[in-house]
């Protein structure tokens, strides 16, 4: 239906045209992870001050599902806080499974062009492991 084909269409802009891909500069944590399913990985480049996600970059191989959800999240936790993002990924991974979530459609923005993408269990790996790689990332600056 036509949902599914304006989804489809924000997914290949993603893909085709990346946001926040390549490096950061200056003081910054680095996280790689790799969906063993495929081999294929992602390096998200994250500047977290004060709690804060101020900037966020990723690089990396992959399919157009993982590496669109890549750009939609560093789109997405740019100038959240910590907790913010890492609610959001919790939001996110149950719209992946399917699950009901409480929350404004439109305040997930592009992300919410993924949920077709819930149809097919292989994928659902793919679509959060760029949020996977952000949860990590916090949690090891927390622990710091
Ligand atoms: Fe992984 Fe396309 S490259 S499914
Ligand atoms: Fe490898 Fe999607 S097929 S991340």
């Amino acid at each position: 239906n036509n949902l599914d084909q304006l989804y489809r269409q924000v997914i290949m802009d993603h893909y085709k045209n990346p946001r926040n891909k390549g490096a950061l500069e200056g003081d910054h944590l680095t996280v790689n992870m790799n969906n063993p399913t495929c081999g294929d990985r992602i390096e998200l480049q994250l500047q977290v001050e004060d709690d804060k996600v101020v900037d966020a970059k990723f690089d990396g191989e992959g399919c157009s599902i993982s590496l669109s959800s890549a750009s939609m999240m560093t789109q997405a936790i740019k100038g959240k806080s910590v907790e913010e993002a890492v609610k959001m990924s919790g939001i996110f991974s149950d719209l992946m499974q399917g699950k009901e979530v409480d929350v404004d459609m439109d305040d997930l923005g592009d992300i919410q062009a993924l949920q077709g993408v819930a149809k097919f269990p292989a994928r659902i790996k793919c679509a959060t492991l760029p949020w996977k790689a952000m949860e990590q990332g916090v949690e090891e600056e927390e622990a710091e």
